[in-house]
């Protein structure tokens, strides 16, 4: 016998619309293939004017939170609001009813889900976020029911669409961050205030819950190393193109023996990575299991079908499961006391400098990075001054690309040669791979 399944959406923006559409569309789908007939049985939202556009019949909408969960014909709550604000009010009261929930928040999911999940353990349902991470990559999935039969050592990623469509288009057509950033707001993939997502917030609250899973502890976001894409320069994606390098901003999580290390920042990775052809809006996940080598997951990280086809998988997922599933590490508020989180850690280094063009200015400058312990495998002086000029005009760009260090001594080598007036470094930025 079929199973029927009452579902209530609370937001109806990208993501809530896509949810619905989706659940309408596939109705007849579902039940044949799962089973189990999903209908949307209420709506929550601020204005009317979605309800119209997805010609939502008016006897869903609700007036309030009471009345959705009160509702005897809802299952399974899906909150697509975002944000740490009444989105958690909203869960926090469905849970409390003993209504499995949905959502695809990340910030919420980062910060309380180890508050959310104890509620719905209390009251034995569900909480699901599939949706949170990497939009309609099934990257959830995967790690609690794909690969849990390895240890997971590493996973790289590009997690976040915006950066990676601003990235693609400054390597692509030679242009500065500033005006690909404009574009992309007027084409919709920039938010009005991009923050979040250019200065790698949103990454980071993905790397935390990724990450947690992956390597079965709490990572908490505050322990992840963090610096966004908007300092980045034209000239450097040039300098590092001409190098064989591709600029991403990725999200790196490693499991060590010495402990867990986990980062997002701008990278240069080889030209030949898979990870340097995932170009415009997509997103793709790279994991390392010590059973099953390298996988790596590919898609569209964002977006209102994309994204719901996660939502409605959890949904699905929930409507058909009586046991419920929570996460495989112990949800607390902080890290386990006895993991240690590398903030020393180890990369190779692109650094462009700004160099006085003339004899012995590169032996004080390797003299430094030695004196620092850092092996240079390139260095790449970018055109010459004009021997008769002084100030800027006698300076040139230098790039170097060093051996694997480690981030303090490149930080000392830095402030060093800033402080000698042959030079200035204008940039520093993480390759792997090198
Ligand atoms: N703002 C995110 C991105 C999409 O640009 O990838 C939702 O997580």
């Amino acid at each position: 016998m079929v199973k029927k399944v009452g579902v209530a959406i609370l937001g109806l923006g990208v993501v809530g619309g896509g949810t619905y559409q989706t659940l309408v569309k596939h109705r007849e789908f579902y039940k044949q293939t799962q089973n189990v007939d999903v209908t949307v049985e209420s709506v929550l939202v601020r204005s009317g004017k979605r309800v119209k556009e997805l010609g939502i019949p008016e006897e869903l909408v609700a007036k309030t939170i009471e009345e959705v969960v009160a509702n005897p014909a809802v299952d399974i709550v899906v909150e697509t609001i975002g944000g740490c604000g009444v989105a958690k009010e909203y869960i926090l009261a469905a849970l409390n009813e003993g209504k499995s929930v949905v959502t695809a928040n990340k910030e919420l999911i980062c910060k309380y889900s180890h508050e959310l999940e104890r509620v719905a353990k209390r009251n034995s349902c569900g909480l699901y976020y599939e949706a949170s991470c990497v939009g309609g990559v099934p990257i959830i999935r995967t790690l609690l029911d794909g690969v849990q039969a390895n240890r997971i050592t590493e996973m790289m990623g590009i997690i976040n669409g915006t950066t990676n469509y601003i990235l693609t288009k400054m390597t692509q057509e030679g242009a500065e961050y500033d005006e690909v950033l404009k574009e992309a707001q007027r084409l919709g993939y920039a938010e009005a205030d991009p923050t979040a997502d250019v200065e790698g917030h949103d990454a980071t609250y993905k790397l935390s819950i990724l990450a947690s899973m992956a390597f079965h502890t709490k990572v908490p976001y505050t322990k992840i190393f963090r610096e966004g894409i908007s300092e980045v320069g034209r000239k450097d994606i040039q300098f590092g193109k001409e190098l064989g390098y591709t600029l991403k901003l990725l999200a790196i999580a490693k499991n060590t023996e010495k402990g867990i290390e986990v980062r997002v920042h701008p990278t240069f990775v080889r030209d030949r990575h898979p990870l340097a052809a995932v170009n415009d809006s997509y997103n793709a996940v790279f994991l390392r299991g010590d059973a099953v080598g390298d996988v790596m997951l590919y898609g569209r990280g964002a977006g209102a079908f994309p994204t719901a086809s996660a939502v409605v998988s959890d949904v699905i997922f929930a409507a058909t499961h009586a046991d419920v599933k929570y996460s495989t590490f112990k949800n607390t508020a902080n890290a386990d006391p006895n993991v240690n989180f590398i903030s020393d850690f180890e990369s190779a280094y692109y650094i462009r400098l700004f160099v006085d063009d003339k004899a012995g200015t590169l032996t004080k400058i390797t003299g430094i990075f030695a004196r620092y312990g850092i092996s240079i495998v390139v260095v790449d002086q970018k055109g010459r001054a004009d021997p008769t000029a002084t100030g800027d005009a006698a300076r040139v760009p230098l790039v170097v690309i060093t051996h694997k260090t480690r981030e303090n001594s490149i930080k000392k080598a830095v402030a060093k040669i800033n402080e000698t007036d042959l030079a200035i470094v204008r940039s520093v930025i993480r390759v792997e791979d090198q």
